[in-house]
Formats: structure tokens, C-alpha cells, sequence
């Protein structure tokens, strides 16, 4: 059976879609697993654009309104993964609620089935957290954004929904950013992922594909690649000598490593 994992955050712009994308095609191209990615921001949504998915005929908004099945709305995203995209279309109502009831029916079709979340505290990310097995909250290291993330896993822990970790977004590197321990003793969450800002990632969607496949060996895919691997229970070595060197001699910031093996030990325990 498939698990549904919602990727949130309560702050706009910090890389919800960007996340889903490059976690579906990690999953998919790194661990041959069956992906489905759902666009789950339905007042501006563009995880179609993301893929060069730009005029759907059905899409997710018209599942909730009743005028598709979902199994229409599924398109092949042509980079290994599958994805139900959402398009406004117009001022008709949708079901937000119905998306847990759309995505249950083709929980048995797929390994995991990511949902890019909206940022803002209504019924879009609410349905997304209902919808979801667990979630990722994305997060830049700075106050306001801080600030969100405290807010989501609030929520989500009142909706009962786990949180797997927090994908920490962005990140320059410079002493003036918000530190991991402080981020995570704020949140009470482990950090799971540290991106760096990388403009290949912008570089990435203006051609419309995953860093995956158009950077592979990047910093930001391989840590999306350690992600992954958490998630799909299985163990995975950097490919780049240089930083497996520099983060045994301390170079390099291990927490967030050092939290993905705790987790899947947890995992392998039968804990979690
Ligand atoms: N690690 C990164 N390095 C550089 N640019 C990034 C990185 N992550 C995301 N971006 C860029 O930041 C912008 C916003 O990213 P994205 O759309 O994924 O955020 P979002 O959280 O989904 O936004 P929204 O809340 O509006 O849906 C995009 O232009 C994306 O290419
Ligand atoms: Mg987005």
C-alpha cells in the first residue's frame, strides 16, 4: 500500500513544489519507485508548470467539482513520476475535503503519493494534512519563515498527522542564518535535508525539469537523493568522494545525516 506524504509549509515561496518535484524524481530515477505528485495548492497552483504541464484538460479543481474522476486528472509528468495537476478554473466550488477520498483510490497504484501543499493557513493545507500519512515541512533558516514552520507542526500535530522532519531550504551558509539546533529546538522536529541556495535549482525549472535529471551530482540533488532514501527505507552513499572526505573530518554539517540514520534505524526497528 502507498503512503501519502503532504509537503507543507506556512510561509510562501521556501520550496514546497520545488521539494516535490525533485523527491518524486529521486524516488522514481534513484530508487525505482512508483510516484504520483499532486498539486495540492489549489488557489495558485503550478506544479503542472513545473513540468511543462501548462493546459491540462482535467485537472484536480475539476475532481473536487465533480466533473472528472481522478484517474482522468493523472498525467505522466515525463520524467519517471506521474502528477495530478490543479488549474483555477473560474469561481466554482471545490470539495477541498475530498482530496483525502480522491487520493485513498489510487493509493494501491503507487509506492508514494507526494502532496505539494499551499502556504496559506486555510482549507488547502488543512485538506493536505488530512489527506496525508505524514508530512515535510519546508523551511528557510530565518525568523519569519521560523516562525511558520513552529505554526505548521503545531497543526499538524493537532491533526494527529506525523512529521517526518523539516527540509531546511536555502541555505547560504552564513552566520547571520537561524542555526539547526535553534530550528529544531523551536520546531521540535529533526532537520532530514539541508539544501543549499543553488541557482542550478533556478536554472532547473526554467527548462522545465527536475534538478535530478538536469544536475544530478548537485549538493541540493544529492541531499534530495538522502532524503529519499530515508523515506524509501534504504541506505545510500554520496557518489561524490570529496564530500564523503570532508564530512569525515568535520567539514561539513552532519545533523541532518546524522537525523536520517536515527530515523531509519527507527524505521528498521519497526519504532516508527
Ligand atoms: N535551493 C534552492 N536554490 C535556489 N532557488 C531555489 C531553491 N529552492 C527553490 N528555489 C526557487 O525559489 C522559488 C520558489 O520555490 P517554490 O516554488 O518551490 O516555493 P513554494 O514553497 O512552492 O512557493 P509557494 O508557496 O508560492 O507555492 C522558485 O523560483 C525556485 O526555483
Ligand atoms: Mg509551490
Amino acid at each position: 500500500m502507498g503512503k501519502i506524504i503532504g509537503v507543507v509549509s506556512i510561509k510562501g515561496g521556501v520550496g514546497k513544489t520545488t521539494s516535490t518535484c525533485n523527491l518524486a524524481s529521486a524516488l522514481a530515477n534513484q530508487f525505482g519507485k512508483k510516484v504520483l505528485a499532486v498539486d495540492g495548492n489549489f488557489s495558485a497552483p503550478n506544479l503542472g508548470l513545473y513540468l511543462g504541464i501548462n493546459c491540462p484538460t482535467a485537472t484536480l479543481h475539476d475532481v473536487l467539482a465533480k466533473k472528472s474522476s481522478i484517474a482522468n486528472a493523472v498525467y505522466d509528468s515525463g520524467f519517471g513520476f506521474k502528477i495530478v495537476p490543479s488549474q483555477l478554473r473560474g469561481p466554482e466550488k471545490v470539495a477541498y475535503y475530498d482530496l483525502k477520498i480522491h487520493l485513498e483510490k489510487l493509493r494501491n497504484d503507487y509506492d508514494y503519493i507526494l502532496i505539494d501543499s499551499s502556504p496559506n493557513l486555510n482549507h488547502e493545507i488543512l485538506a493536505t494534512m488530512m489527506a496525508s500519512d505524514e508530512l515535510l515541512v519546508v523551511s528557510t533558516p530565518d525568523h519569519p519563515t521560523l516562525d511558520g514552520t513552529m505554526n505548521a507542526v503545531k497543526i499538524a500535530k493537532r491533526k494527529k498527522t506525523p512529521i517526518t522532519g523539516i527540509i531546511l531550504n536555502k541555505v547560504y551558509n552564513k552566520g547571520f542564518e537561524v542555526k539547526i539546533d535553534e530550528i529544531e529546538i523551536a520546531a521540535d522536529c529533526p532537520v532530514v535535508a539541508l539544501l543549499p541556495h543553488d541557482l542550478k535549482v533556478m536554472e532547473a525549472l526554467s527548462k522545465t525539469m527536475p534538478v535530478h535529471l538536469y544536475a544530478p551530482n548537485t549538493e541540493v540533488m544529492v541531499e534530495f537523493n538522502k532524503l529519499a532514501a530515508l523515506i524509501a527505507g534504504e541506505q545510500y552513499t554520496d557518489p561524490r568522494l570529496w564530500a564523503r572526505l570532508t564530512s569525515t573530518i568535520g567539514l561539513r554539517e552532519v545533523k541532518p545525516e546524522e537525523n536520517r540514520q536515527k530515523l531509519l534505524q527507527e524505521y528498521t526497528n519497526g519504532k516508527k
